[in-house]
C-alpha cells in the first residue's frame, strides 16, 4: 500500500478531489483455517496467530458474509472499525478496511487515533441509529468490528482479538458466531483492495479516504456519541459541583482504551484534577501489565486505596489521606473495579448497591427500573434488593450478549419493555441500557452519583459519607453475600473437562444423600447444571456452569459454589470456582471474604477432586 494523496479529501475543508480509480478490487484465493470459533466475546488468539497468512482476511471475509446473511442478503452500508489500541491494532484496521471496502461497504467509520473503548463503539452504533444518521449525514451504522482481547495482556506473544457488534450496538449472538465459524471452515477466497491508500489514523475528524469508487473510510470523533450517552444518564452539573466540594477519585486506566475517555469525562468535563488519573495513556502492551481490573492485577491502585490484595484494609495506611473513590477499567474500558478508602466493593455488591440506590442516578430517577439482571455465577445480592423493591430480576448465562436481548426486547422483538435496566456480572462488568455493552466509566459515574446524593445533607466541615459506610449499611439491611472467585489458569484441557465430568457424575446425577461431608458445618444439598431459555427469543443455552448448593450449620444459611470453564482464554483451560455465602449476622460482616469462604472452598475442592485431577494445589488468582 502507498499513500495516494489525491485519493484523500477532507469534508471539513469542503475540498473535494475525485479519487483516481486505480482502485482495484481483487479476489484472493484462500483455504479454511482451523480454530476460528469465537468464544464468550469474540475470537481471541495470540498476535502471532493473527499475523499468519490470510488469518485476519479469512476471519473478516467470513464475518462480513455472515453480517450480510443476517441483513437479509444485503451488503451493509456503514460500519465502525475500532480497537482498544493493543499491539497489531493499526495494521488490522488497515487490512479490515480494505476487505470491507472491497466487499462494497460504502462507509467505514474509524475513530481518530484508531482507539475506542467497547462501550463507546456501542454508543456510536446506537446514537447514530437514534439520530438517524452520522454527523456527516451518511447513513446509520449497522455494526461494528471491535479489535480487542478485552482484559487479556497485549503485545508480541500476547493476545489480539476481534469481535462483532450488531446494529443495536450489542455483541453478536450465538447464531451469528456459529454461522461465522461455519463460514471460516468453507471459505475459498476473500476480496480486498489492491494499492489502497495508507490511512492516517491521526488525520483530522472528517477526513475521508476513498478506497474504491464506492467505498470510503471516514475518520470520526471517538468521544462525542459516548459523551452524549453518558450525559443522558447522569447530571454532569451536579457531579461537577460534587467534584469541587470534597470528592476525590483515583482512576486507573491500565493503559487501555478507557483512559482517554476517563480523562475526557473526569478531567475535561467534570473538572477533577489530572492527578485523579493514573495509567490513562493507551499503550500497545498496556505497559506490560495484565489489564484486568481486579485485586491482583490492579495492585498499584489497590495499594493506593489502602487495600491489601485480598481486599481487606491495610491497617498501616491512614484512611483519611486516601481518595474517596478508587476505580479501574480493563483494556477495552468495559470492566470496572470499585473501591472506597480502604474498602473494596465486589462487583456483585456494586450492582446490588447501584440497584438499591437508583434514585441517585437521573437516568432512573423518574421512571424507576423495569428490570435488572445478573449472570448466574454472580452473587444473589442483587436478587435480594430486586425482590424487596419489586423489580423483575433475571439470571442469565455468563456473557453480556444475554443482557442485550433483554434490553432490546422491545426494539427488536416487539416484546415487553424491560428498560430502564441495570445489569452486571461478577467478572467486574456493570452497565445499563444506555449502550449494549458493559461500561466501566458508567459504573464510576454511577458511584460518584450515589456518593453525591449520600452527601447532600452534609454541611461544610463535616466528614463526608464514604463508600464503606454506604456498603456496610446496605449489608446491615439486606445481609451480606460473602463472595470470591478462585481461578485455575492454564490447566490441561482434558483435566479441566474431567473435573466438570466428576461433578456431573458424582454430584449432579449421583445420589446427594450418599455424598460424604468433610465438614460437619457445610452440608452438601444438591447440584445442578445451569441452562437458560431466553425469555425474549426463546433460544436455549445449555451447560452454562455447575452449581453446588450447601447449607451452613448451625444458622442454616445457604452457600453455593459454582464451577465453570472460562470462555475467554486463548490457550489451555481456566477453571473458575465461584464461592458465595450468605450472612445475616451483622457482627460477622467485618470478616474479609476470602477468610470467610475458606472452609467452603476447601470442602468444594475436596468434593470435585481438584488437586487429584489437575495437580493444582492452589489457584492462580483469587479475586
Ligand atoms: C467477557 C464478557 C463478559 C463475561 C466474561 C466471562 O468479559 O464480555 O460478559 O462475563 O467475558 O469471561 P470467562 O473467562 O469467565 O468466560
Ligand atoms: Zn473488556
Amino acid at each position: 500500500a502507498f499513500a495516494r494523496p489525491f485519493g484523500v479529501f477532507s469534508t471539513r475543508s469542503g475540498l473535494k478531489m475525485s479519487a483516481t480509480t486505480t482502485d482495484e478490487v481483487v479476489v484472493i484465493p484462500t483455504t479454511p483455517i482451523e480454530g476460528m470459533r469465537p468464544g464468550t466475546s469474540g475470537l481471541r488468539k495470540k498476535v502471532e496467530v493473527w499475523q499468519e497468512k490470510h488469518y485476519v482476511e479469512n476471519f473478516i471475509q467470513s464475518l462480513i458474509d455472515t453480517a450480510v446473511d443476517s441483513n437479509g442478503g444485503k451488503m451493509l452500508d456503514t460500519i465502525v472499525v475500532a480497537g482498544d489500541g493493543r499491539y497489531y491494532n493499526d495494521e488490522a484496521i488497515q487490512t479490515i478496511s480494505n476487505i470491507c471496502a472491497a466487499n462494497g461497504i460504502a462507509n467505514i467509520w474509524i475513530p481518530q487515533g484508531g482507539i475506542m473503548s467497547t462501550p463507546a463503539v456501542s454508543a456510536v452504533i446506537r446514537r447514530r441509529t437514534e439520530s438517524g444518521g452520522g454527523e456527516d449525514g451518511e447513513g446509520i451504522a449497522q455494526g461494528g468490528i471491535v479489535l480487542t482481547a478485552s482484559h487479556n495482556p497485549g503485545g508480541p506473544g500476547e493476545d489480539f482479538g476481534i469481535k462483532y457488534n450488531e446494529g443495536l450496538g450489542q455483541p453478536a449472538d450465538e447464531k451469528f458466531t456459529d454461522t461465522l465459524y461455519q463460514k471460516t471452515l468453507e471459505i475459498a477466497s476473500y476480496k480486498t483492495v489492491a494499492d489502497s491508500p495508507d490511512i492516517d489514523l491521526n488525520a483530522p475528524v472528517g477526513t475521508k479516504y476513498q478506497l474504491t469508487p464506492t467505498s470510503a473510510v471516514t475518520i470520526i470523533d471517538p468521544f462525542q456519541n459516548y459523551l452524549d450517552a453518558l450525559k443522558s444518564c447522569f447530571d454532569f452539573d451536579q457531579l461537577r459541583k460534587f467534584g469541587s466540594s470534597g470528592f476525590s477519585i483515583l482512576f486507573d486506566g491500565m493503559h487501555g482504551a478507557g483512559g482517554q475517555f476517563a480523562k475526557r469525562v473526569l478531567v475535561e468535563e467534570l473538572g477533577l484534577p489530572e492527578s485523579s488519573l493514573m495509567r490513562c495513556n493507551p499503550l500497545p502492551d498496556f505497559g506490560k501489565c495484565h489489564p484486568d481490573p481486579n485485586l491482583t492485577y490492579a495492585s498499584e491502585l489497590v495499594k493506593k486505596m489502602g487495600l491489601k490484595s485480598d481486599g481487606s484494609a491495610d491497617a498501616s495506611t491512614d484512611a483519611s489521606t486516601l481518595p474517596m473513590l478508587g476505580a479501574a477499567n480493563d483494556g477495552d474500558g468495559d470492566r470496572n473495579l470499585i473501591a472506597g478508602a480502604g474498602f473494596f466493593v465486589t462487583p456483585s455488591d456494586s450492582m446490588a448497591l447501584i440497584c438499591d440506590n437508583y434514585e441517585a442516578i437521573p437516568q432512573f430517577a423518574a421512571t424507576g427500573l423495569n428490570g435488572v439482571a445478573r449472570s448466574m455465577p454472580s452473587s444473589a445480592a442483587l436478587d435480594v434488593v430486586a425482590e424487596a423493591r419489586n423489580i423483575p430480576c433475571f439470571v442469565t448465562p455468563t456473557g453480556w450478549k444475554f443482557f442485550g436481548n433483554l434490553m432490546s426486547s422491545k426494539e427488536s422483538f416487539d416484546g415487553k419493555d424491560y428498560t430502564p435496566f441495570i445489569c452486571g456480572e461478577e467478572s467486574f462488568g456493570t452497565g445499563s441500557d444506555h449502550v449494549r455493552e458493559k461500561d466501566g466509566l458508567w459504573a464510576v459515574l454511577a458511584w460518584m452519583s450515589i456518593l453525591s446524593k449520600a452527601n447532600e445533607g452534609v454541611s461544610e466541615g463535616e466528614a463526608l459519607v464514604g463508600v464503606e459506610e454506604i456498603v456496610t449499611k446496605h449489608w446491615a439491611k439486606y445481609g451480606r453475600h460473602f463472595y470470591c472467585r478462585y481461578d485455575y489458569e492454564g490447566v490441561d484441557s482434558d483435566a479441566a473437562n474431567q473435573v466438570m465430568d466428576i461433578i456431573r457424575d458424582n454430584l449432579v446425577n449421583g445420589d446427594a444423600s450418599s455424598v460424604e461431608s468433610g465438614d460437619a458445618d457445610i452440608k452438601f444439598v444438591d447440584a445442578v447444571e445451569f441452562g437458560y431459555t431466553d425469555p425474549v427469543d426463546g433460544s436455549e443455552t445449555s451447560k452454562q456452569g455447575l452449581i453446588l448448593n450447601f447449607e451452613l450449620g448451625p444458622s442454616g444459611d445457604p452457600a453455593r459454589v459454582v464451577f465453570r470453564l472460562s470462555g475467554t482464554g486463548s490457550a489451555g483451560a481456566t477453571i473458575r470456582m465461584y464461592l458465595e455465602q450468605y450472612e445475616k449476622d451483622t457482627s460477622k460482616h467485618g470478616i474479609s471474604a476470602p477468610v470467610a469462604l475458606k472452609d467452603l472452598a476447601d470442602e468444594a475442592l475436596r468434593l470435585v477432586q481438584m488437586e487429584k485431577t489437575t495437580g493444582r494445589e492452589a489457584p492462580t488468582v483469587i479475586t
